[in-house]
């Protein structure tokens, strides 16, 4: 049997390994072709009877990436979009069914249908390694787990978890996988294969979940407790009409024993309503341009940061330098002196300490890390680091006196990279002997949370410098955004106008709660309100008095700013807040156009970026205001919303 992306080879133990490597391609995906093959490579289990099936990966990265998005973007009726799902459906019942043992090894990233793969098996094993995750991550591209997994997942791991892996697309690292029973065994590399082997061959029943998982996957409690809270969770983070998607899985699971196809044509939770929505093509859209800007890290061949310094440890540079380490470099943090940089550190634990707290040797996780987040107030850092990062206060003659010192000292070849928000590069470069090496590294508060970093390229920066910086930036595991050098850049220069708006609506007599309440309503995820308290209302008077242009400040911000309210880190500005949350009164009628009013600005702001060349073109835009503002991603971006 010739097959072009599975090898299969069985062993004198009479086990058959499924090597999935696709051709012409350096991750695997599940392309008709493969799904196609998968079902030859049944066929002759069927004839060859083997003692065990396991299925592995034969890519250096990597088990399964999921469907092919590029075959799920060319479906342009309902029956295709049926006929693909019911594939995966027919051949993973099959694969289910079959009478001899199977196991999914997985090593690296199982996506998808992939998980829905791993998830028809007997058993699972995943490789005790950073990079192994699973997720069943449909719902981001406002479609769902067809292939299974809303049947199965919650056969294994119970409903309450499967629902949220479904309904949020995280991923899920492999010792976790292991305790929440989603795997059977997770084991080091090195006896993989032996490990597949003896579960394989081992008799083992499937793993079932505990009792009451099981009951609550069952009706009645099924429909009376776990469907309606998953229904009130989707609720308060989408509303059914930008997001159809997780409300269908929901739906699936509920009442359809998670067979997609089953659902009547004409409900709003069935396949057909989704795949004919436009979120679906604009989430897609959404995908894409997330790969376009990840591509920006590809272009500096052979540029392999390990070692960081960090200037200035406040708030920025100090979760900058946390990130950096988190992210497996080496980083020195400098500031003025120790007492300065310890809060930082602080920080950094803290944050760690509840990111790993699930873990079994979390302790030493978090030791890992802080070992790589070295305090260092001489700034001896600077003569090692491949990458320099400043983030001290936002003032032009302190960075020109700091780059000018560290340019003396740092290597010939390393990154000189600058956080500032609002001077212009080519003048903090004006300091340098070589001012083509000084780059903007943009990051956005709070810095763990936003996937987005622009990489301002300077009049005087070279273009190889600031590829590097992309390349830097997509090491750490952020997505860059290239832009030129003006005032707010993109991100900044899109925000600003939106939060003046909003302000002015304030300041006209609405409350603050029904202008948040019609963001949140268009899909922003905080409202503008919220948000500039958030920022605080010192930085947004800031910002808004050298971006917007305003010839007067918003009257209701000059007051609060004023009085010293600031916002969120005074615990008082257009809101009150509470163990940092606001405490908001109910929003009342929202006006019909208030969030055209609201986002208006942002959209005109936008199109000036690119017709000023800010960024490259409207897709970036796009791009741009989507992961660095949250803009509403079922719309496809601000300059996608406009076209339609
Ligand atoms: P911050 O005031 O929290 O921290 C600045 C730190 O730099 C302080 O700890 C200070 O001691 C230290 N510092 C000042 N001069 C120094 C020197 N010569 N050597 C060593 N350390 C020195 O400021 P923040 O908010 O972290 O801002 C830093 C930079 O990041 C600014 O350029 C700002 O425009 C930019 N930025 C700020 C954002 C924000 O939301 N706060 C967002 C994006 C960029």
């Amino acid at each position: 049997m010739t097959l072009k992306h599975w090898k299969l080879e069985t062993g004198a133990d009479g086990i058959c390994w499924a090597t999935l490597d696709k051709a012409d391609s350096s991750t695997n995906v599940l392309s008709a072709e493969v799904m196609a093959e998968l079902a030859r490579v049944l066929d002759a289990c069927d004839q060859a009877m083997p003692k065990a099936l396991i299925f592995r990966s034969g890519k250096e990265a990597g088990f399964i990436a999921g469907a092919d998005i590029e075959e799920f973007t060319t479906l342009d009726s309902p029956q295709k979009a049926h006929a693909l799902v019911q594939r995966g459906w027919d051949l993973y019942n099959r694969l289910a069914a079959v009478r001899y043992p199977t196991l999914a090894l997985v090593r690296g990233h199982c996506m998808g249908g992939g998980t829905e793969l791993a998830l028809a098996c007997r058993y699972r094993i995943a490789v005790d390694e950073p990079g192994t995750k699973f997720a069943l991550p449909e719902v981001m591209l406002g479609i769902v787990p067809g292939w299974g997994g809303m049947l199965r997942l919650p056969q294994l791991i119970g409903p309450a978890a499967a629902l949220d892996m479904m309904l949020t697309g995280k991923g899920i690292a492999a010792r976790r996988a292991k305790r929440m029973g989603l795997v059977d065994e997770c084991v080091p590399p090195r006896v993989m294969e032996s490990a597949a082997r003896q579960l394989a061959l081992s008799g083992r029943p499937p793993r079932r979940p505990p009792l009451m998982q099981r009951l609550l996957n069952m009706p009645p409690l099924k429909c009376l407790l776990v469907a309606p809270g998953a229904k009130k969770q989707v609720a308060r983070r989408a509303s059914q009409e930008h997001y159809p998607a997780p409300y269908a899985i929901v739906d699936m699971w509920q009442n359809y024993g998670g067979n997609a196809l089953d659902v009547p044509a004409d409900k709003p939770t069935s396949l057909d309503a989704i795949i004919g929505s436009t979120t679906t093509r604009n989430l897609v859209r959404v995908f894409y341009l997330q790969e376009r800007l990840k591509g920006f890290g590809k272009e500096a061949a052979g540029f392999a940061p390990k070692r960081v310094h960090v200037i200035g440890a406040g708030v920025m540079g100090g979760d900058i330098a946390a990130w950096c380490a988190q992210r497996g470099m080496t980083v020195t943090l400098q500031d003025q002196n120790v007492e300065r940089i310890a809060p930082a550190i602080k920080r950094a634990a803290d944050a760690l300490r509840r990111k790993f707290r699930y873990e079994r040797d979390a302790d030493k996780q978090v030791r890992f890390v802080l070992d790589r987040l070295i305090p260092d107030p001489a700034g001896d850092g600077v003569r090692q680091a491949d990458v320099i990062v400043e983030a001290i206060f936002e003032n032009l003659e302190a960075k020109q006196a700091l780059f000018r010192d560290v340019e003396a000292r740092a290597k010939p070849d390393a990154l000189l990279a600058s956080n500032t928000s609002s001077l212009s590069l080519a003048d903090i470069a004006q300091a340098l002997k070589n001012p083509a090496r000084l780059v903007g590294i943009h990051f956005f508060n709070p810095v763990a949370k936003m996937p987005l970093v622009e990489v301002v390229q300077g009049a005087t920066t070279d273009e190889s410098v600031a590829k590097q910086a992309a390349a830097f930036v997509r090491k750490i595991d952020k997505l860059p955004l290239p832009v030129k050098d003006a005032p707010g850049f993109l991100v900044n220069a899109v925000l600003a106008p939106y939060l003046l708006e909003a302000m002015r609506c304030v300041d006209e007599g609405m409350a603050a709660e029904t202008v948040d309440a019609a963001a949140l309503a268009f899909g922003m995820p905080m409202g503008p309100i919220e948000l500039a308290d958030t920022v605080g209302l010192d930085v947004a008077m800031a910002a808004g008095k050298g971006l917007a242009g305003a010839a007067e400040p918003p009257r209701k911000l000059a007051e609060l700013v004023a009085a010293g309210q600031l916002g969120r880190k005074t615990g008082k500005g257009f809101y009150a807040y509470e163990k940092g949350k606001p405490v908001k009164a109910a929003a009342g009628a929202v006006p019909d156009d208030l969030a055209k009013r609201l986002v208006g600005p942002l959209l005109a702001a936008t199109q000036h970026c690119i017709a000023n060349g800010i960024v490259a073109d409207a897709d970036l835009a796009d791009a741009g205001v989507i992961f660095g503002t949250g803009f509403a991603p079922y719309t496809g971006g601000p300059i996608n919303y406009l076209k339609a």
